[in-house]
C-alpha cells in the first residue's frame, strides 16, 4: 500500500510536454478533419514518436459502463478510422450491441491529442479476411485458437493451442477466421488538441455540418 501523498510527490513535476512542439495554426487547417489527421500522423511518424498508430478505443460495455483499451490503427479513409479485432472479444460484442466508439490518440513528444467520436460499421467478409491475412502467423493463430479475453487456465494451454493453429495455418494457405473484423469509426466529431508551453492549449473541433464540417475553437 502506498502512503497518501507518496505518489503525488512521485508524479509532481514530471514533465508532460517537451520544450519544443510543432506549430499549429487552426486558421490554416484543412476543411476535412481526415486531412488534418493524416498531416499530424505523418508528422508524428517523421518525428519518430513511439507507436503513433496506437490508439485508445472506448466503447460502451454491455452493462452500460464505459470500457477502453489500446488497439492499432489500420487505416484512415474518407469513411473513417479503421481498427480491427475479434467479433467474439468483449469489445466486439460491445460494438455489436452499441455500434459507437471514441478513439483517442496521444503523441506526447508533439504535445498532441486527437479525439474522434462516431458510429461504427463492420467490414465486408473480404475486407476482414484481407486484414486477417496481413497479420503475423502467430497473431492469426491466436485468433483461431480461442476467444480473446476469455479466462486462460494456464500458459501451457496457450502454447498448445497456438502450436496447433500455426500447423493448421501452414497446412492450409489462406485459412480464414470467422471472427476477425475491421471496424470503421465514421467521425461525427473530431478534436485536435495542441499543447502550449504557456498552458494556452489550442483546441480545434470539427463537427459535421451538412455535407461538410463546422470548425470551432474550444476553451482549453
Ligand atoms: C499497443 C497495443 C496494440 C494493440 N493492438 C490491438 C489490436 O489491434 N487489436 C486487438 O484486438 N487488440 C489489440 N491490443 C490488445 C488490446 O489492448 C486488448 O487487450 C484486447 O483487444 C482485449 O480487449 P477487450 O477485452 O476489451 O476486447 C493491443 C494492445 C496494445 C498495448
Amino acid at each position: 500500500m502506498s502512503e497518501p501523498g507518496l505518489i503525488r510527490d512521485v508524479v509532481r513535476g514530471v514533465p508532460v510536454f517537451p520544450e519544443e512542439m510543432p506549430p499549429f495554426d487552426p486558421g490554416a487547417a484543412p476543411a476535412s478533419p481526415v486531412d488534418l489527421f493524416v498531416e499530424w500522423l505523418k508528422r508524428a511518424v517523421e518525428d519518430g514518436i513511439a507507436a503513433p498508430h496506437a490508439v485508445n478505443l472506448a466503447t460502451t460495455g454491455e452493462d452500460g459502463v464505459p470500457d477502453a483499451r489500446v488497439v492499432i490503427l489500420k487505416d484512415v479513409t474518407s469513411a473513417g478510422w479503421q481498427v480491427a479485432s475479434s467479433m467474439d472479444s468483449p469489445k466486439g460484442r460491445q460494438l455489436r450491441k452499441h455500434p459507437a466508439a471514441a478513439l483517442t490518440f496521444f503523441w506526447p513528444a508533439a504535445g498532441r491529442q486527437v479525439r474522434i467520436r462516431g458510429s461504427v460499421s463492420t467490414g465486408t467478409t473480404e475486407e476482414n479476411d484481407a486484414d486477417f491475412q496481413r497479420r503475423h502467423p502467430v497473431a492469426r493463430a491466436l485468433v483461431l485458437a480461442g476467444s480473446q479475453s476469455a479466462v486462460l487456465r494456464s500458459r501451457e494451454d496457450l502454447e498448445a493451442a497456438v502450436e496447433e493453429q500455426v500447423h493448421r495455418i501452414e497446412a492450409a494457405d489462406g485459412l480464414a477466421s470467422t471472427t476477425w473484423t475491421v471496424f470503421t469509426v465514421a467521425p461525427d466529431a473530431v478534436e485536435f488538441w495542441q499543447a502550449d508551453q504557456e498552458r494556452r492549449h489550442m483546441r480545434l473541433l470539427y463537427t459535421r455540418f451538412g455535407e461538410g464540417w463546422r470548425r470551432e475553437l474550444l476553451w482549453p
